[in-house]
């Protein structure tokens, strides 16, 4: 059961190839192609739950050729298509491989931690996607010196024309990112590097500072301080005094 073990997109990749192998002999055989992409669609959703993939994979799983199939009987142009895969090549590709989509916190996030980073402290966020956290604690809190950096192309420009002459964003991967200059490292990522992001606290991180994560626990290590944000995805933030 090595698909088990993959990331549910590399997985989704799998299934929706291996549910057209039973359809190829009706290829053919006079049934149309609407019906030919809706049993596919219902086989890739009998294995993604079968595979126990989370419900909105199931539902991407069921309907990515039923949807394509019914993008094709419209005129949209191809180049739409191409600008649409460009924008998620460079907004979210890189998610394949670290297992951490862009997803954006809230305002509640920057006001928590404004409330609790000392005055002049310098603040990094670490995958910073569009830059809206750095900003809204900006807004907040002038005095803070605020870092951030990102590895998808998109973001990181976004973040970069937002964030101009307030923060300091790079483009570059978070694991090159030294955190021992920082008294506040702030991380909503997903459950999959908060185990390694641990051991990086651990070794660089200075006695004093703070290392907040947004919604994702460290295994095995309790948080010295939990918010609970209240916000539309009801984030709390888990808070580590070093
Ligand atoms: C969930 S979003 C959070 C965005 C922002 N920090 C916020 O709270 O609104 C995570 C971001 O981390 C970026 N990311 C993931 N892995 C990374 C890595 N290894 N190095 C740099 N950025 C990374 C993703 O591209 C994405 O933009």
């Amino acid at each position: 059961m090595r698909l088990r073990r993959l990331s549910p997109a590399l997985a989704s990749l799998f299934i929706l190839l291996a549910a057209w192998l039973p359809l190829l002999p009706l290829v053919g055989m006079g049934w149309t192609p609407a019906a030919l992409v809706c049993m596919q669609g219902g086989l890739a959703l009998l294995i993604s739950r079968w595979f126990g993939l989370p419900g909105w994979w199931q539902a991407i799983n069921a309907l990515f050729f039923p949807l394509a199939w019914l993008a094709r009987q419209t005129d949209i142009q191809p180049l739409w298509y191409l600008a649409g895969f460009a924008i998620l090549a460079l907004t979210s590709l890189g998610s394949l491989k670290t297992r951490v989509p862009l997803y954006l916190s809230s305002r509640r996030a920057a006001e928590e931690v404004a409330a609790r980073a000392p005055a002049g402290a310098r603040v990094l966020d670490l995958g910073c996607g569009l830059g809206g956290w750095l900003a809204d604690l900006k807004a907040q809190r002038p005095d803070l010196g605020l870092a951030g950096v990102e590895m998808a192309p998109l973001n990181w420009l976004v973040s970069r024309v937002r964030l101009h002459g307030r923060a300091n964003v790079h483009l570059g991967d978070l694991w090159d990112q030294n955190l021992s200059g920082y008294d506040v490292v702030y991380a909503y990522l997903s459950p999959a590097p908060m185990a390694e992001l641990w051991r990086k606290v651990e070794r660089e991180m200075r006695p004093g500072s703070l290392f907040v994560s947004n919604s994702f626990a460290v295994p095995g290590h309790v948080p010295d301080e939990t918010v609970e944000l209240h916000d539309l995805s009801q984030a709390r933030l888990l808070i580590w005094r070093r």
